[in-house]
């Protein structure tokens, strides 16, 4: 199996908001310090609908708490240092991040995708996973996959609009009823 040089990966980008323009910053999570506003902010957008409810509901049955945010900013540090998954994290001018969006595995071959955006930021998720497509594709990725309900409406239009296509034969998260592929 092929793997892919995480220094390809590490590397900031601009994502525009759709419609008004604004400029959002997306970065590795390896170049983001960890603090408790870090973690606050992560709580804030993920123990709420609509991220609760489509991530989290069947995961943290009694709600996401500050601890959650604590170990996902954890974890996700964990995946560049060790090499093996890569989140970045989108963040506004003054830093707050108001959304995530991973490469969830080092295999070159194909690899899972997933996001989140706070409501309150709409108009992010397309262009970053446009984004992630792109820096994918020039560290050597050659597919990206995502998993997702069917009744996910906008997650499946941020899919659409990037030219994933249904191939259900990649489903292996038993909470998703549909996946998605990209061929880079
Ligand atoms: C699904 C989710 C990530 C979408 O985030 P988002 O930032 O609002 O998504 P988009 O970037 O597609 O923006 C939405 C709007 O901007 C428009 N838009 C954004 N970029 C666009 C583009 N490049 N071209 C055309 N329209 C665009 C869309 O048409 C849409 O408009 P509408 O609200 O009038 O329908 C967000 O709702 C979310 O976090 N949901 C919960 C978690 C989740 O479901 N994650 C995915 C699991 S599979």
């Amino acid at each position: 199996m092929k793997l892919v040089e995480k220094s390809d990966l590490e590397k900031k980008q601009d994502v525009l908001q759709f419609k008004t323009d604004k400029l959002f910053s997306l970065k590795p999570i390896s170049l983001i310090p960890p603090s408790l506003n870090r973690y606050n902010e992560i709580f804030g957008s993920c123990s709420k609908d609509p991220i609760y409810k489509w991530l989290f509901t069947k995961r943290f049955p009694n709600g996401y708490s500050l601890e959650d945010a604590k170990e996902f900013f954890l974890w996700a540090k964990q995946g560049w240092e060790q090499g093996t998954h890569f989140v970045y994290l989108l963040s506004d001018l003054d830093g707050s991040i108001v959304g995530s969006i991973d490469i969830r595995s080092n295999n070159l071959e194909l690899a899972e995708t997933g996001y989140w955006v706070n409501a309150k930021h709409g108009g992010l998720a397309t262009n970053a996973l446009a984004k992630i497509a792109e820096i994918a594709k020039k560290a050597g990725y050659k597919a990206l996959f995502a998993q997702v309900e069917a009744a996910n409406d906008r997650s499946l239009k941020v899919l659409e609009r990037n030219g994933f296509t249904r191939d259900d034969s990649l489903k292996t998260n038993e909470n998703c009823d549909q996946a998605y592929i990209k061929h880079l």
